[in-house]
């Protein structure tokens, strides 16, 4: 695996979980796995840690040679490879800072891919399936069909790429593109679009929901790519991310004030109880007529993105409150995006908190604590949130968009198994319907308790999916194959 992010070492997002849980789910199906990733500012090996320098040559004329340091070390599962490279990593941000990317990401992540290739060949080859995650990872499955096509040590090494995010091509214009080590035929005049090269090149290619690989294969998902994405047939796949149910796991889970489970579920009441009385939430206002069980707390976690529906949210909300609903909302991000909310909080004192940081823990204590999860995304290649809220009990509020369509079942269409709430056009008044619905369900006692043990008893281990990627990698083998067959010589 070659990717940016990998939890619990450095994650801004779910594609950390998805590294991760997969590389340990594939694990435990028999396969050796190595994340290759930047050892960025603070990021520290797992245990001890076996150090090697590498000496990269220098990408085309022009450029410099580099020496970087291996880092590799035992993780739960797998090996984790951590490139150091100071100059490129031990920065203040993965990306960037201040809202701006850093001008050198395109040379930063061709170092990750350079490194991983060097690493591979100088260790003598044998890696089955090199599989990159998003555009980060586009120099390395480009470099190895280019600088690395001809290396024995590689020859039968296939590629695959898994696209977390289209909306970050990785556009490098052609006067930083030397750093790439590409030829300069890759790409167009004025710059390469890393995440199109790779997409094009791959043995194959998935993204994380089967809804959102039909979805991105039109122009109002595709971001741009819908063209390309099409053109790789069925060799572009959607296959649904899972959680590893053991990191989340309310019975187990030592960030909650109490545990619980579906079983013994009266910890949920007082983890909701802690979450209000900590953030100042008031869920028994008299007014309202709740009664003994409050008002719903609707929870939020995530980037601050307009990618997440922060904007559909900022004009749902008015009407939400009015309604009775309390919000929670954890995040970093997108400073306009908060700055509406903000305002909307400052009107309804006590009923809306919002906390404007990265917290592992308060997410889990949100998780646990809300009594529904709001994921009203505009695109949404998998999501996690809402299968992690499911396992806490808390009954997600979703667009019907990506992987949201695929793992959530509208309770008030499918009275039998439904286990959420789920609207479908990108508007607030949407939104707010949806929300509507759910209160009246909340406000029946009976009818909530069996949602939430629907919701409960879903199952979203990696069980299902680990072996798809298994057939894939297959896949992958045989399409390089029969590349390596009527292109004799690569
Ligand atoms: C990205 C996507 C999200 C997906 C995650 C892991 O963050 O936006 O939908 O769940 O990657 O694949």
């Amino acid at each position: 695996m070659v990717s940016s992010e990998c939890e619990p070492f450095a994650k801004t997002g779910g594609l950390a979980d998805v590294v991760d849980a997969l590389s340990r789910a594939l694990g435990e199906l028999g396969h050796e796995v190595d994340v290759y990733l930047p050892r960025y500012r603070g990021v520290e090996p797992p245990g001890p840690a076996e150090r090697r320098l590498i000496s990269l040559p220098a990408p085309g004329p022009g450029g410099t040679g580099e020496i970087v340091e291996l880092l590799t070390a035992r993780a739960d599962g797998y090996r984790l490879r951590l490139v150091d490279h100071p100059h490129s990593y031990d920065r203040a941000g993965f990306y960037g800072e201040g809202g701006s990317d850093y001008p050198d990401n395109g040379a930063r992540f061709a170092l990750l891919g350079r490194a991983a290739l060097e690493a591979i060949r100088s260790e003598g080859g044998g890696v089955a399936v090199l599989h990159g995650h998003d555009w980060q990872a586009g120099p390395a499955l480009l470099l190895r069909d280019h600088r690395f096509a001809t290396d024995p040590r590689l020859a039968g090494t296939a590629t695959m790429l898994t696209c977390h995010n289209l909306a970050y091509h990785g556009w490098v214009p052609r006067e930083r593109a030397a750093a790439l080590d590409l030829p300069a035929a890759v790409g167009k005049a004025d710059g390469v679009d890393l995440l199109r090269e790779a997409v094009a090149g791959a043995d194959m290619v998935n993204t994380v929901s089967p809804t959102y690989a039909e979805e991105s294969r039109t122009p109002e998902y595709g971001a741009g790519l819908d063209d390309v994405l099409s053109d790789r047939g069925d060799r572009y796949l959607g296959i649904l991310n899972g959680i590893d149910p053991r990191l989340w796991d309310p019975a187990t889970d030592e960030a909650l004030p109490r545990r619980y489970s579906a079983a013994d579920p009266a910890g949920k009441a007082a983890c909701r109880a802690d979450l209000a009385a900590r953030l100042g939430i008031d869920t028994s206002a008299a007014d309202d007529g709740w009664g003994d069980r409050g008002a719903p707390i609707f929870g939020m976690v995530g980037r601050l993105d307009p990618q997440k529906g922060f904007d559909l949210l900022n004009g749902a909300a008015e009407a939400m409150l009015a309604g009775g609903a309390r919000m929670v909302v954890l995040g970093t991000g997108d400073e306009r995006l908060v700055r509406g909310l903000r305002e909307i909080a400052g009107r309804w004192p006590g009923r809306v908190a919002i906390l404007e940081r990265f917290d592992r823990d308060e997410a889990r204590r949100i998780y646990a604590g809300s009594d529904l999860l709001l994921m009203p995304s505009r695109f949404e290649p998998c999501g996690q949130s809402q299968m992690i809220a499911m396992r806490y009990g808390t009954i997600p509020l979703v667009r019907r968009t990506g992987g949201l369509a695929d793992t959530v079942v509208d309770a008030d269409a499918h009275p039998a198994d439904g286990d959420g709430f789920v609207f479908a056009p990108a508007e607030p008044g949407a939104l707010a319907g949806a929300a509507e619905r759910a209160i009246a369900a909340y406000r029946d006692a009976g009818r909530w308790g069996a949602i939430i043990r629907r919701a409960m008893a879903r199952d979203f281990s990696w069980t299902a999916s680990a072996p798809r990627y298994v057939e894939a990698y297959e896949r992958a083998l045989a399409i390089r194959a029969s590349r390596r067959a009527s292109q004799p010589g690569t």
